[in-house]
C-alpha cells in the first residue's frame, strides 16, 4: 500500500473528478459501501483468483470479514435487498478504496482505487453498448490517447460446455486456462471431463477467431458455433452490440477474441478490458453478469457494469505525458514586516478567504526576504505584505510573484487586483 504525496495525489483526484462528471453525464448516481463486509459475500463467484487474494479476518464479534477486493458484490448486494423496490433501469456509481493481496508491481497494488459504474436492470445489447461508450469517453476526458478495447462473451464457450454438462466450477478452471493461453491444459481438462470431440474441435477453431474486423469476427463465431443453439444466441448478442457500437458514430478500436475470459466468475455475456500501448495491463474492465442479484436472494436481474483502474489511468497519463487543464490556480502568501503586525495580517487574510482565494499566512516569523524566497521556490503567485507604513494609508504592498512587479493597492481593493 502506497502513499499518495501531493503532486500524485492532485492527479488522483483529478481523475476522479473525472469519473464524477462522466458519472453524471450519462445519468449514473453516486453510492457510498462499507470497506468491510462480510467475506461469504465478497467471496461469491469473485473467481478464485481474487478469492486467494482478499484480506480476511474475524472481527471482535466473531464475525468473517474481509476488505473489499471489488464493488460489484456490494451493489448486488443492494439492489437484492434496498433498491429490491426501485424502478429499473438503475445507474450506480461509485468511486474508492479496494484491497487486493497482488504481488506488487508497477500498475498492480495492494491498495487501489477503481470508478465503477453498474447499469442494473436491462437484458438489452443498447446497456452493454452503453458501458463501453460510457468507458471510451471517461479515457477521452481523461485526455488518455489509442485506447483499445479487448472484447469476447463468455456465454459463447460456457453454453458449449454447458451442453457439454460441464460443472460450473470446471467451466471456469478451463475459462481460466484459455484466458492465460494455457491451451494444452485447458485440452486437456477438457479431455478428463468426457467432453465430446465435436465439441473440442468447436473450441479449438473457437480460440483462433480473433482480430479487430470485429463485424467480420462476430459473424465467423456465430458460424463456428452453429451446432450450438445458445451458444449462437450468446455470438448473435454481441454481434448486436458492436453493431450499436460501430453505428453509434463514435471511433472505439476493439479487438474481438472469442477465447477471452476475465478473472471473475459471475459474468454471463459480454466481457471486455481496456488497454493503451504505453503499459501492458488493463486500465479497466467489465461485462455482464445476469445471474449475481439472484445469487443475493433477489429476483433474477440482469446487469452490466465496468471498473476503471484509478491507479493505472495516472500511470498511462504520465506515460503519454498527458497534461491536466487545472484553472490558473493562484496562491497568495500574507507576510506581517514584524510580529505586531500579526493580527493585521489575519485580518487581510480573512477577506481573501471570504472572497475565495487560496491564501496562506506566513507563520514561520521569517523576514520578508526569506518568506518571498520561500513563495517563489514553492511557486506562489501573489504575496500582499502587510507594513506599517502602507497600513496607515489603509493599504498594503502586493507584489506578483510571476510578473515580478510590485504596487501599493489600497485593501478594499486587493481581492480585485489578485484576481485580475
Ligand atoms: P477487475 O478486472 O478485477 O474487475 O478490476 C477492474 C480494474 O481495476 C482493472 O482493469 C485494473 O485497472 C484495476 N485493478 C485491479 N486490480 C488492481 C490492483 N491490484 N492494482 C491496481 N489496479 C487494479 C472488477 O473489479 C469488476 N468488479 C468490474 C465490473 C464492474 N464488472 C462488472 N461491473
Amino acid at each position: 500500500m502506497r502513499d499518495f504525496l501531493p503532486e500524485e495525489a492532485k492527479l488522483m483526484r483529478y481523475i476522479e473528478d473525472k469519473t464524477r462528471v462522466v458519472a453524471g453525464l450519462h445519468g449514473y448516481r453516486e453510492i457510498l459501501t462499507p470497506i468491510v463486509e462480510s467475506y461469504e459475500l465478497l467471496s461469491a463467484k469473485a473467481g478464485e483468483e481474487v478469492k486467494s487474494r482478499m484480506f480476511v479476518f474475524e472481527d471482535l464479534g466473531g464475525r468473517n470479514v474481509a476488505l473489499r477486493p471489488e464493488f460489484t458484490a456490494s451493489i448486488a448486494r443492494l439492489v437484492a435487498t434496498t433498491f429490491k423496490n426501485e424502478p429499473q433501469p438503475l445507474r450506480l456509481f461509485y468511486v474508492g478504496s479496494l484491497y487486493r493481496y497482488d504481488e506488487p508491481q508497477l500498475g498492480r497494488y495492494r491498495e487501489f482505487w477503481q470508478s465503477n459504474y453498474e447499469l442494473i436492470g436491462s437484458r438489452k445489447p443498447d446497456a452493454d453498448a452503453e458501458i463501453l461508450i460510457l468507458t471510451r469517453n471517461l479515457m477521452e476526458a481523461s485526455g488518455l490517447k489509442k485506447v483499445a478495447f479487448k472484447i469476447g462473451h463468455v456465454g459463447v464457450l460456457r453454453s458449449i460446455l454447458n451442453q457439454e454438462k460441464l460443472k460450473d466450477d470446471i467451466q471456469s478452471k478451463i475459462l481460466q486456462l484459455m484466458d492465460k493461453k494455457n491451451y494444452e491444459d485447458a485440452f486437456r481438462l477438457l479431455k478428463d471431463t468426457g467432453a465430446s470431440e465435436k465439441s473440442m474441435t468447436t473450441i479449438r477453431s473457437l480460440i483462433t477467431l480473433k482480430g479487430n474486423n470485429f463485424l467480420e469476427i462476430a459473424a465467423r463465431i456465430a458460424d463456428c458455433v452453429s451446432d450450438c443453439e445458445k451458444s449462437v444466441e450468446a455470438a448473435t448478442n454481441l454481434k448486436e452490440i458492436l453493431e450499436l457500437i460501430a453505428e453509434s458514430g463514435y471511433e472505439i478500436e476493439m479487438t474481438l477474441d472469442a477465447g477471452f475470459a476475465r478473472g471473475l466468475e459471475y459474468y454471463t455475456g459480454m466481457i471486455f478490458e481496456i488497454y493503451v500501448p504505453d503499459i501492458n495491463i488493463a486500465l479497466g474492465g467489465g461485462g455482464r453478469y445476469d445471474r449475481l442479484v439472484e445469487l443475493f436472494g433477489g429476483e433474477s436481474t440482469p446487469a452490466v457494469g465496468v471498473a476503471h483502474g484509478i491507479d493505472r489511468i495516472m500511470l498511462a497519463m504520465q506515460s503519454q505525458k498527458t497534461t491536466t487543464k487545472t484553472r490558473g490556480e493562484k496562491m497568495t502568501i500574507v507576510i506581517p514586516v514584524n510580529e505586531e503586525l500579526r493580527s493585521e495580517a489575519l485580518r487581510v487574510s480573512r477577506m481573501l478567504w471570504n472572497a475565495g482565494i487560496p491564501t496562506e499566512v506566513e507563520v514561520m516569523g521569517r523576514k520578508i526576504t526569506r518568506a518571498l524566497e520561500d513563495a517563489d521556490r514553492r511557486k506562489m503567485t501573489h504575496a500582499v505584505i502587510v507594513g506599517e507604513r502602507e497600513l496607515k494609508e489603509d493599504s498594503v504592498v502586493l507584489r506578483d510573484l510571476t510578473k515580478r512587479k510590485q504596487s501599493i493597492v489600497k485593501i478594499g481593493r486587493v481581492v480585485e487586483s489578485i484576481r485580475e
